[in-house]
């Protein structure tokens, strides 16, 4: 059995902003944003989730800064089971719902979970 490696929330935002709408983000599977923050750009990964949006940085914990969608292909998510999401260049696994790197080359960890809340029909950055 595989131990899973959890994700940790990091908090990339100074200020509040909109990332996208939420009629932007499907039923099943992830859409990516540009996002810029005080620290540069930042590729985000976006999903709907029991009611509410989660957000992670779109980058494995294999090889740092791979982005889990190599050449924009997929919807992020493993084709048999949409709880989990697929890395597409050597295939880690890690839970929708947390981040949590369930298997594979996760180096031990899971992804960077960005806090995000959902207002008025828009996604948006949590600096709190
Ligand atoms: S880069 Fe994601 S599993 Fe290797």
């Amino acid at each position: 059995m595989t131990q899973e490696h959890c994700s940790q929330t990091i908090h990339v935002f100074k200020k509040e902003m909109q990332i996208c709408s939420l009629d932007e983000l499907p039923a099943v599977g992830g859409v990516e944003r540009m996002v810029e923050t005080e620290n540069g750009r930042l590729r985000l990964v976006l999903f709907r989730h029991e009611g509410g949006v989660v957000a992670y940085v779109n980058g494995c914990k294999h090889f740092t800064g791979t982005p889990l969608n190599p050449n924009g292909v997929g919807n992020f998510l493993h084709p048999k089971n949409s709880n989990l999401i697929r890395c597409g260049v050597h295939g880690a696994l890690y839970r929708l719902a947390n981040g949590a790197c369930v298997e594979g080359e996760c180096d031990g960890k899971g992804l960077d979970r960005v806090a995000v809340t959902v207002r008025d029909g828009y996604v948006i950055s949590n600096c709190s």
